[in-house]
């Protein structure tokens, strides 16, 4: 059976924090802490409303977090502010290693997805003006299940839209909820450990493979692959 890789998309392939040099010219040198709210508590609230079960697809959780952050950091602004911030999250930019680790994969039988939170609207933004959107299959967004990450519902939507067994699915994903959550779920999970102080969750799970730069996809999975 050929392998899926479901590619998680917010800080994993696309730089959350793209938005810092826009944010300093409205708020200085709040930017970087303004900029970690604000995705922290976008990650906060889709806990939140697939817990209460009070459903808002996941650009909701992004506008919401923004006010949040607005408020948080005491920095108000117009409407026309925040809307061109939301507006540029529909166009954030990808890590520098990504088209490199795409495209080593490209040559291989790998089934590539995009597997995000955001709405299929978002995630086809984000990755057509990044030009990545040719290496991906699909894009699968929890929004046609009207749940969030790591609802297991929603890494079982993945596996039936995308016709995979667990044991042949891959996430890939810098957030260890996402990892944890796919492999929970019986898929196999690659933790993308883009900065040092990053923790993974010690809940006694462990990604099956661990990398620090997407140009290492590639190798470590033939690699594992090979000797499985
Ligand atoms: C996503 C969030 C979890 O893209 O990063 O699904």
């Amino acid at each position: 059976m050929a392998i899926t890789l479901a590619f998680d998309v917010y800080g994993t392939l696309i730089d959350t924090h793209g938005v810092v040099t826009r944010l300093e010219s409205l708020i200085g040198d709040k930017a970087r802490a303004f900029s970690h709210t604000w995705r922290d508590k976008q990650v906060e609230y889709a806990f939140r409303r697939g817990l209460m079960q009070m459903y808002e697809d996941f650009s909701i959780c992004i506008r919401d977090s923004l006010n949040y952050a607005c408020e948080l950091h005491e920095t108000p602004m117009s409407v026309r502010q925040k809307q061109e911030l939301l507006d540029l999250y529909r166009e954030l930019p990808v890590f520098d290693d990504v088209r490199e680790g795409l495209a080593l994969l490209s040559g291989a039988s790998y089934r590539l997805f995009a597997f995000s939170n955001g709405t299929r609207d978002d995630v086809n933004s984000l990755l057509g003006n990044a030009d990545i959107e040719d290496y991906f299959l699909d894009v699968i967004s929890a929004d046609s299940v009207r749940s969030f990450k790591p609802n297991p519902a929603v890494y079982c939507h993945l596996l039936r839209e995308t016709e995979s067994a667990g044991c042949d699915s891959w996430l890939i994903s810098s957030n260890p909820f996402d990892v944890i959550g796919a492999l929970s779920a019986g898929m196999r999970g690659i933790w993308l450990q883009r900065s040092h102080d990053q923790v993974f969750d010690p809940w006694g799970f462990k990604p099956t493979i661990r990398i620090s730069s997407l140009r290492e996809l590639e190798g470590q999975l033939a690699r594992f692959l090979t000797h499985k």
